[in-house]
């Protein structure tokens, strides 16, 4: 197992009567920015309710971050905390706002311009305002990490950020409030807290058990309970437990102490600026192109998850590899994600764009090993189309 030192402080307040916990969470004399996205919040009475929990405290609202949240519209909100004195961030929605009110909140305690943040990878970030969350939709794990990602328009450049300043303070996970999420995006929550796991376990074996069947024990209960929530989208258990596992996925458990990879989700960002698909549809495009070119350098671990994970005990190594690839695939495809560069209209001839975006970001040795050089990242995309 690899050194490490592990530390997440955010409060998790989880289940169907915890909303009530804002109220003990935040400082009466707070001036709270309510931060929220397009507007499903407002449609299904979370935001209401959250009103409600409230009570009399200051409250100023802040609406229409997107999804991957731009720059652009978060330094409006950076601008209106500086000017109104805010002291507490409220995020109520998925990542994409949890991200913004990360960015806003260590923006704010800026001189300089918020973009710096992206530009260092976040270690220009000192300090920061308090941040909370009201989860709305199961996926990303921001609700209980360090980091973000931001995209500036005008430029394309979708960049990610990290600092020990930006953990939530606490987080409300009250799967009720996933209930309305559309397919679409319970979908894309699925294949995102799926690759959040993969890209810190199938990398090479360092001895990790515990990490390894953490991720594993994550891995199946993501297969057995996305198709249901697709089917059944009512039940409540079923949104609990994948609500959890995509936190559990990415607040720096399962990585701790085991090689992370995370050349799937750079390569996805490029997709993202580029072409505007949706983060969770460029990793089920780029994931199982990834796993095949790479196939060799990850065989342990992949032949690992082809038995631990899909049961996989039939045949050599190498068809045993190529079934778990498959199988990957095909749970995308289940939870009705495309997996081809071809079903979002992308040809052949944008991959010498997304490299030079690639380039153009420093993302020149990616992967566990930092072997994932722009002429294997070419390889992949071809292999995607
Ligand atoms: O904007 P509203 O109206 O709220 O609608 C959102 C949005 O259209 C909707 N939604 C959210 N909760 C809902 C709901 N609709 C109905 N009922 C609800 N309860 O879902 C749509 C997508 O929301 P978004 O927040 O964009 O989705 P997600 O949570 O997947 O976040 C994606 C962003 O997170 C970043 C991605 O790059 C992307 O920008 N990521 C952040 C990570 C992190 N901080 O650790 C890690 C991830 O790898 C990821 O990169
Ligand atoms: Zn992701």
């Amino acid at each position: 197992m690899l050194d490490f030192s592990y530390y997440n402080p955010t409060r998790i307040h989880f289940g169907k009567s915890r909303l009530a916990k804002l109220n003990q969470e935040i400082p009466a004399d707070a001036r709270v920015l309510l931060l929220y996205g397009g507007g499903s919040v407002v449609r299904n009475g979370t935001l209401a309710d959250v009103r409600q929990a409230l009570g009399e405290r200051q409250l100023i609202e802040f609406a229409g971050i997107e999804p991957n949240p731009s720059y652009e519209r978060l330094s409006e909100a950076v601008a209106k905390v500086k000017a109104e004195g805010i002291s507490y961030i409220l995020a109520v929605g998925g990542g994409s706002v949890i991200d913004g009110a990360k960015y806003i909140a260590a923006a704010a305690c800026m001189d300089a311009d918020g973009w710096a943040i992206l530009e260092s990878g976040g270690r220009c970030i000192n300090r920061s305002l308090p941040v909370g969350v009201v989860l709305t939709l199961a996926a990303t794990g921001s609700e209980m990490n360090n980091s973000a990602v931001v995209t500036r328009v005008a430029t394309q450049d979708k960049m990610p950020f990290a600092s020990r300043h930006c953990f939530p303070v606490f987080a409300i996970l009250d799967p009720t409030r996933t209930l309305s999420v559309p397919a679409k995006q319970v979908s894309n929550g699925v294949v995102d807290a799926f690759t959040h796991v993969i890209e810190q376990y199938l990398t090479h074996p360092v001895n990790g058990k515990v990490q390894d069947r953490f991720a594993e024990g994550l891995l199946l209960t993501l297969i057995e309970e996305g198709p249901k929530a697709l089917q059944d989208p009512q039940n409540y258990d079923v949104r609990a437990n994948l609500m959890w596992a995509a936190s559990l996925a990415l607040n720096g458990l399962i990585g701790a102490g085991v090689p992370q990879d995370w050349s799937t989700h750079m390569i996805g960002h490029e997709l993202t600026a580029v072409h505007g698909l949706d983060h969770a549809q460029t990793l089920a495009v780029i994931l199982p192109a990834m796993l095949a070119v790479r196939r060799t350098e990850k065989a342990q671990k992949l032949l690992q998850y082809a038995e631990r994970v899909w049961g996989i005990e039939e045949g050599s190594d190498e068809q045993r590899i190529s079934a778990a690839i498959a199988r990957t695939r095909e749970f995308f495809e289940q939870m009705g994600v495309a997996t081809r560069l071809s079903d979002y209209g992308i040809q052949a001839d944008q991959v010498p764009r997304l490299i030079a975006q690639l380039e153009r970001h420093g993302m020149t040795a990616l992967g566990e090993r930092r072997d994932v050089t722009l002429a294997i990242s070419t390889q992949v995309l071809q292999q995607c189309l």
